[in-house]
């Protein structure tokens, strides 16, 4: 069988206990990484002893045991801070997902662009990454543009440079890797054409930093933006990091408890950021697991996670090139664990029942990005999505299978 070189993928599987069942009497191949991943023990052990043992609202409590908590939650914060490259802890701000945090950046920072200024997405972009701009160019009378994509699929910078260069950009907001054509995009080069026009850039990094080391100073973008259900952490936790400079200038997003600095009936002052943008009761056991499935991820180091991604991915592409009528979305220069795909004339929807049926788990759909499969003449598409636990017996199976659903078209 093959093997990532000096990756022990089968060790990485005892800590997923989910994957060793069987779904409809087969063994449970998951292919939908890119949608939600699986999580390892470490990160639901680290979040059921916090239950058991240490949990107490955050920033309120004097006693031990809320003290305790308050510590354990910023060291994560700090732990972020250090995973991402930031300057520091403040940079970090705990969101929902990384929905939430887009959309926090386009209300608060986009209430300081000015009307007649615009906003730069890409064809490429999930809905996240899209609507919270269509919503504040409608409020403040913004204007939106799309940088194209190329037929291979990747970001046209030619066509980026020049709607930067004939208008007053504000911000660009760019995906670090489309979760439909895998594409990883250039975001050093991005957010240096952005900067040298003036603008600030925001990375959506909900599928890249899963597939990408990621250090925010290195890259120097003003904003990055992640979740970490994606990242073998639990939902309902989400990162925006932002400039201490940025944040700073920014109003609220949300009011309530915690963000504050001093309140009256009349009127309420802001506390700093982060915690200016932390409303309400955080979602402290799902800071906890975020923490827990960092930890996992370095413990596994970068270097292999990539090295892996990339060997799954060429051998995929490879076997699933060679089905005569499979065809793969998108040809881009760097592709991450993520292979969008449709097979004559069968519905995306048929392909993943008939899969599901064998025990393999993929995603159908407009993937949350209906103009992208719009632009590319697809209203529906299957798509296999990698992780660290995927091996390449699972490539081997939903290849085979594929072959067979083919086969029961075609008579
Ligand atoms: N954004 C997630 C996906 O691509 C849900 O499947």
């Amino acid at each position: 069988m093959q093997k990532s070189v000096g990756f022990d993928v089968e060790k990485i599987r005892n800590d997923f206990p989910i994957l060793q069942q069987k779904i409809n009497g087969k063994p449970f191949v998951f292919l939908d990484s890119g949608a939600s991943a699986q999580k390892p023990i470490q990160v639901i052990e680290a979040m059921q002893k916090s239950v058991y043992t240490q949990y107490a609202n955050v920033h309120r409590g004097v006693y031990t045991m809320s003290e305790a908590m308050t510590d354990q939650y910023e060291a994560v914060r700090q732990k972020i801070a250090d995973f991402m490259g930031a300057v520091s802890a403040e940079e970090v701000v705990f969101t929902k997902n990384s929905t939430e945090a887009i959309n926090l950046v386009a209300y608060s920072f986009g209430s300081l662009l000015s009307q007649g200024q615009g906003v730069v997405i890409s064809e490429m972009e999930h809905h996240a990454n899209l609507v919270p701009w269509q919503m504040l160019r409608d409020r403040l009378g913004l204007h939106l543009f799309v940088a194209p994509i190329t037929d291979h699929g990747d970001l046209d910078l030619i066509a980026l440079e020049q709607i930067l260069l004939e208008n007053d950009i504000g911000i660009v907001a760019i995906t670090h890797m489309s979760n439909v054509l895998g594409t990883i995009n250039p975001i050093k080069m991005i957010a240096s054409m952005a900067h040298q026009h003036g603008a600030k850039i925001l990375i959506d990094g909900s599928q890249g930093i899963v597939h990408q080391q990621v250090n925010v100073q290195d890259l120097d973008v003003d904003f990055y933006t992640f979740t970490g259900h994606k990242l073998y952490g639990p939902t309902g936790i989400g990162i925006l990091w932002g400039k201490k400079t940025l944040l700073e200038q920014m109003p609220p997003f949300m009011g309530g408890g915690d963000m504050i600095e001093r309140v009256t009936f009349e009127k309420s002052t802001w506390a700093p950021p982060p915690v200016r943008f932390e409303a309400g009761t955080q979602p402290i056991l799902e800071v906890v697991g975020l923490g827990a499935a960092i930890d996992y991820v370095l413990s596994i180091g970068y270097d292999n996670i990539i090295n892996h991604d990339e060997q799954l991915v060429n051998y995929a592409l490879e076997k699933m090139q060679a089905i005569e009528g499979i065809s793969i979305l998108g040809n881009p220069e760097k592709r991450g664990g993520v292979i969008a795909f449709t097979m004559n004339d069968v519905h995306a929807h048929d392909i993943a029942t008939l899969l599901d049926q064998n025990g393999i788990a993929v995603r159908a759909g407009s993937h949350c990005a209906e103009p992208l499969l719009h632009r590319l003449h697809h209203t529906s598409v299957a798509r296999a999505s990698f992780g660290i636990y995927t091996n390449f017996q699972e490539i081997d199976v939903f290849i085979e299978t594929l072959k067979l659903v083919q086969q029961m078209f075609i008579k």
